[in-house]
């Protein structure tokens, strides 16, 4: 990425990783990424905010050549995750009289991840300072977002606020600024479905705190700058609020067409009845699509064929996935076909474990749903249009 500056003396010097399309080995990146680091030139003192993947160390290192600093006196880490510290060690061999500076959580992270000696470390507390002449950078404990030692840097001369992953997305782009607003705002949300959902009541009591500060921009380690911090405050606050929608997911699965043939005749029963119903066929969905649909769904119904005597597991990852992103549901309930056994649905019951859904009738056909089946799964799409009428979701 070239190296470009945000304000005097503020530099991004990370990098783009335009074609890496998995994270974690796990989650879908269709727009690919970025690491963001910046560079901070103060009157006195230099200092790094956050490293990159260890994959693109080498041009991070470039970059901070390019700006002509003839050294780095801090490098702040805000998260210990490697695709944004990875890269320290490289930064440390490169500038060896560097510390580096994060709070005492994040430190032992980052000795027992990278193996970095305990003396290359200055560590802070909430609320802390350090100058670096005419600038001074100030330390704001999140933890949770999403790991427990996560924090924030703010520059309080210019305004900028360094958030890490939080408002973070997973997109390459060259526009240095959210520009393009309705392909960030969906990259956005894709990301904190994926990441930030399971803190949602953390993100919220941090969001006040942001708010307060008003930053001038903020800057986060993925995806797109944002010059007017409103556009995505705005979003985190409706995504993190209690509210849902008049929405239904069905994660789904068919082997033989008699669930497929049920999630077809329920998707039109929903459609009917004013209710949005978002299907995604296991088979051949990206997960973030899903995740991102749980980000506001009020129902979620699964659909899925008895294997042997359990669900399919592709259901069952799905139900695992949905336990662990923790969405704001409020309704759950299950529909697909057996053969002989018919314990698939209590198993995606205690997948669901802890999520506090309140769990509709299901509807589970022996072999190729009839009429009576057909006739049950409009009834379950009258008890949702029910619940979500009592909720207040439905337009009148
Ligand atoms: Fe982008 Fe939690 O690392």
């Amino acid at each position: 990425m070239a190296v470009r500056e945000l304000k005097r003396g503020v530099y991004s010097v990370g990098a783009i990783h335009w074609d890496r399309r998995l994270f974690d080995e796990l989650i879908p990146l269709p727009d690919g990424t970025s690491y963001n680091a910046y560079l901070i030139k103060g009157s006195e003192r230099v200092a790094l905010i956050d490293a990159v993947d260890p994959t693109k160390a080498h041009e991070l290192i470039e970059n901070l050549k390019r700006t002509g600093i003839a050294g780095i006196d801090y490098i702040i880490s805000n998260h210990a995750e490697q695709d944004h510290s990875g890269a320290i060690p490289d930064v440390l061999r490169a500038f060896p009289k560097a510390k580096v500076v994060t709070n005492p959580k994040c430190k032992d992270m980052l000795v027992r991840l990278l193996h970095i000696p305990e003396d290359k470390f200055a560590t802070v507390d909430e609320g802390k300072e350090l100058s670096l002449g005419d600038k001074t950078l100030q330390f704001i404990l999140a933890p949770w977002v999403h790991w427990p030692e996560t924090m924030l840097t703010y520059l309080k001369e210019d305004g900028i606020l360094f958030t890490c992953d939080l408002f973070g997305s997973h997109l390459a782009t060259s526009d240095l600024y959210a520009i393009d607003r309705a392909k960030v705002y969906e990259a956005a949300k894709r990301y904190y479905a994926e990441i930030m959902m399971p803190f949602r009541a953390i993100i919220r009591k941090h969001l006040e705190r942001i708010r307060d500060l008003r930053p001038e921009i903020i800057a986060t380690s993925h995806g797109p700058i944002y010059d007017d911090p409103s556009f995505i405050l705005e979003a985190y606050g409706d995504w993190v609020s209690d509210e849902v929608k008049n929405e239904v997911v069905i994660p789904y699965v068919s082997m033989h067409g008699s669930t497929g043939r049920m999630v077809d005749h329920f998707v039109e029963a929903l459609i009917e009845r004013g209710i949005t119903a978002k299907p995604f066929n296991l088979t051949r969905t990206d997960i973030g699509e899903l995740a991102m649909a749980l980000v506001d769904a009020a129902t979620i119904v699964f659909g899925s064929p008895t294997v042997l005597a359990g669900p399919h597991p592709a259901a069952l990852y799905a139900a695992y996935l949905v336990s662990a992103l923790r969405p704001k549901l409020r309704y759950a309930s299950m529909i697909g076909s057996y053969g002989w056994g018919e314990k698939a649905l209590e198993q995606i019951k205690a997948t669901l474990g802890h999520l506090k859904v309140e769990f509709l009738e299901p509807v589970l056909a022996m072999g190729y749903p009839g009429k009576g089946d057909f006739e049950a799964l409009d009834r379950l799409a009258d008890d949702i249009l029910k619940r979500h009428r009592e909720d207040a979701l439905v337009r009148k």
